[in-house]
């Protein structure tokens, strides 16, 4: 078995951004610049949004949230919003999800310009993802094709069962691995809440994608020998920690892992290559103004 580090991986892309950004600075550009609006207070989102401001800091971006209260009007977010896609020094923004119960959320994503749109959730970046033209690829999705890359994973042909629809992680990566290309060329096959015995799939998937948000939900008894493993869930359960808390991936780890070619790790699998991607999205971002 051996653990996809997405840590590492992620370590070594922050230092190639981070060069290239010297670069940039000693040309004479300005910094990339993203901004991430975080609205009420979720203890998930905000610890989320520390880490992309971190992540910001060691790559040499310019960082900025925008803290809104819970009782934030979605006029007002739009506003906002308008005043985020007019500002010239902003090359990138996020809305950090989810947003609270009384905006429509997709309304807001469609107000987002496409073209500062770096966590690729706007409608026109989500159809040319399915095009598989050049966009902002969402990061998670985004992180997961780059770990696969960086550990030379032959996808081609395999059969690739994903455990979630969702809009920013089950159906994009479910979209990317079905494209052609390396990682790419898979049979793809997506289950969800209404599957019935999901096992039937996941016994005969060559890699796993488990992005339901359902604490150790993927047991040993699920998984084929050898197959590839990418946990993508990160949810907080009562634990007997100092912070109450311990995060717990989709997978239970212990029994799985001995079974897989390659497993990821929860924490320092997906999540710090998600952050790493909005990197590179807001990097593109950036370029792209320049020209
Ligand atoms: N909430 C969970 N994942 C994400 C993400 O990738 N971007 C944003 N904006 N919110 C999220």
């Amino acid at each position: 078995m051996i653990l996809l580090d997405g840590k590492a991986t992620a370590a070594a892309i922050k230092k190639e951004i981070a060069a290239r950004v010297e670069e940039m600075t000693a040309r004479g550009e300005r910094r990339p610049h993203l901004t991430a609006i975080l609205v009420g207070e979720d203890g998930a989102s905000k610890t989320y949004v520390a880490n992309k401001e971190k992540s910001c800091g060691e790559v040499g971006f310019d960082s900025t949230v925008l803290r809104l209260p819970e009782s934030t009007t979605e006029e007002e977010l739009l506003g906002e919003i308008n005043r985020l896609n007019r500002d010239d020094s902003v090359d990138g923004f996020i809305i950090q999800l989810p947003l609270p119960k009384h905006i429509d959320e997709q309304k807001v994503l469609n107000a987002v310009d496409p073209s500062k749109d770096v966590d690729g959730f706007h409608p026109v970046n989500v159809g040319k993802l399915m095009l598989g033209e050049p966009t902002f690829i969402s990061a998670t999705p985004y992180g997961i094709m780059a770990l696969l890359e960086h550990y030379n994973i032959d996808t081609k042909g395999k059969h690739c069962v994903v455990l979630g629809r969702s809009n920013i992680v089950g159906r994009p990566i479910a979209n990317l691995l079905s494209q052609k290309g390396n990682p790419g060329d898979c049979t793809v096959t997506i289950c969800h809440s209404r599957t019935p015995d999901i096992s039937k799939y996941t016994l005969e998937a060559d890699i796993i994608i488990a992005a339901i948000g359902k604490p150790e939900f993927l047991k040993a008894e699920m998984v084929k020998e050898g197959a590839v493993v990418i946990d993508v869930g990160i949810t907080r359960v009562p634990a007997d920690t100092p912070k109450g808390y311990r995060i717990a991936g989709d997978v239970d780890f212990a029994e799985v892992a001995p079974k897989c070619s390659y497993i990821t790790p929860v924490p320092g699998g997906v999540g710090p290559m998600t952050i790493i991607s909005l990197m590179r999205n807001t990097f593109l971002a950036r370029s792209l103004r320049t020209k």
